[in-house]
């Protein structure tokens, strides 16, 4: 090949009379892009040659020569000096000739029974494989800095919001390991997509399998993939695992978008539930008091890049037929984003995370706000009178509106001023009235108590190591 790519030739240009065009060039060629399913591609190689050894289809001196070729190449590219080359147009081709001027002519031995479909879907499974896994451990870190701080505050109380509105007091810990739980989730929608990608496509060629006795187990072994995929049209042209791998990591991403939006809100003057360190926070240029969680809202912005980046490539192979076509090369780009950005933005939560400090004096306040314990007094109302839950309800409502009109919280009407509205509540009712004991009631299995949360910390410890 050095010989052909010296004259400026194709690997495939046997039929062409003329050269592309340079903007043709542009636009076909990405090894830019998937130089970096090298490794991937050099694996793949030497199963496919090991396997084309064992059944004589090449021979055992052509086998070492190509092997003893690739070693070299992986030390050029551990070594940078591997020479990319656009004009080589992909990664397969790339090694491929760099092969050919390393050992000659069996090098042209390699692509029997193979084809750059089956080859480039092979390697970005591998790729993708590796990449979930990166991903899963990514949000383990964080779950492990997420459970540290849920345990240092299972008894500190915060507003519980719904609608963003004041609705019972929680415990931080218990709002934290809200997140904890969705993202385990995460991790096994990654597992599943990774255990339903772990099929080799190798050996189904251009797209109808090949006529060459290979034996596509022992090249699905070699390269740890549970088995060959079972249809060769299916194996060449599907990309459900790399769609399924973007919908793993937008809905991942997702989450963190939201634990970004409270860290924006909890960080703000207003709430002030929280301060990052100075390593995760920005100033302002102009207003020297800013301290801006300019990774959070990032990390924000960059989920949606990850969903965009999943809704284009459903765009891209929603309407192909079947099997290979072009459209299917650009499907690495969105998922080497994809990945790249979500990585970066678990490892900037994480980073966040682990410094994070909480205001408990200033979440105890705002948890105190806005009537939170107003459901506490109306289930006092049914435990101790045995009223309806209906009418306790609408006593509670009356009580919270003499409180309003007097511009009081709850427990500051006094027990006679109660007592114009429910003539049987008694002192007792205060007990249940702060928000320390509101929090702490709540006991049920999956509730915001102290003791729930407390276990909950302890099992999740366990569970991740
Ligand atoms: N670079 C191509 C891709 O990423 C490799 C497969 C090319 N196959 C072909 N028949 N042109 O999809």
């Amino acid at each position: 090949m050095a010989s052909d790519s010296s004259k400026g030739q194709k690997m495939w240009g046997g039929r062409f009379a003329a050269q592309p065009s340079d903007i043709m060039q542009s636009i076909n060629a990405s090894i830019d892009v998937d130089k970096r399913m090298v490794r991937e591609d050099i694996a793949g190689s030497r199963a496919h040659a090991d396997m084309l050894a064992e059944q004589d289809i090449i021979s055992e001196a052509d086998n070492e020569a190509i092997q003893g070729g690739l070693d070299q190449i992986v030390d050029e590219v551990e070594a940078g000096t591997f020479p990319y080359r656009v004009e080589l147009e992909d990664i397969h081709m790339n090694v491929e000739a760099r092969l050919k001027e390393i050992i000659g002519e069996p090098a042209g031995r390699l692509h029997t029974a193979r084809s750059r479909n089956d080859q480039v879907v092979t390697d970005f499974r591998l790729w993708t494989r590796g990449a979930l896994t990166e991903a899963r451990r990514s949000l383990k870190a964080l779950q492990r800095e997420m459970v540290k701080r849920a345990g240092e505050h299972t008894e500190t109380v915060m507003p519980g919001f719904t609608h963003l509105q004041t609705a019972q007091p929680v415990t931080l810990g218990h709002h934290l390991l809200a997140y904890v739980e969705m993202m385990e989730r995460d991790r096994t929608r990654m597992d599943d997509c990774a255990r339903r990608l772990n099929e080799s496509p190798l050996g189904s060629a251009a797209l109808a399998g090949t006529g060459f006795t290979i034996d596509r187990d022992a090249t699905a072994e070699a390269l740890g993939f549970y088995r060959p995929m079972a249809n060769s049209l299916d194996a060449v042209s599907a990309r459900d695992f790399a769609l399924e791998a973007l919908s793993a990591l937008s809905i991942a991403a997702t989450h963190l978008s939201r634990l970004a939006e409270e860290i924006v809100l909890w960080t703000s003057a207003q709430f002030a539930f929280a301060k990052l360190s100075d390593a995760w926070s920005t100033g302002s240029s102009i207003m020297p008091q800013k301290r801006n969680p300019d990774a959070a809202e990032l990390i924000r912005a960059k989920a949606s890049l990850i969903t965009g980046q999943f809704a284009a490539l459903q765009g891209a192979v929603k309407a192909l037929p079947l099997a290979y076509a072009k459209d299917l090369q650009d499907d690495k780009q969105l998922t080497f984003a994809a990945f790249d950005t979500f990585s970066l933005c678990a490892a900037s939560m994480a980073g966040m995370m682990e410094t994070i400090t909480f205001n408990r004096e200033n979440m105890r306040a705002a948890a105190a706000k806005g009537f939170s314990t107003a459901t506490d007094l109306a289930d006092w109302l049914v435990r101790e009178l045995k009223m309806p839950f209906r009418d306790a309800h609408h006593v509670t409502g009356s009580l919270v509106a003499k409180a309003e009109a007097k511009g009081c919280d709850l427990p500051e009407l006094s027990l006679e001023e109660m007592q114009e509205v429910e003539p049987r509540l008694t002192n007792d009712v205060f007990s249940v009235l702060t928000v320390e004991a509101s929090a702490m009631s709540r006991q049920s299995y999956g509730g915001t108590s102290p003791v729930r949360v407390a276990e909950q910390v302890e099992q999740w410890t366990q569970r991740l190591g």
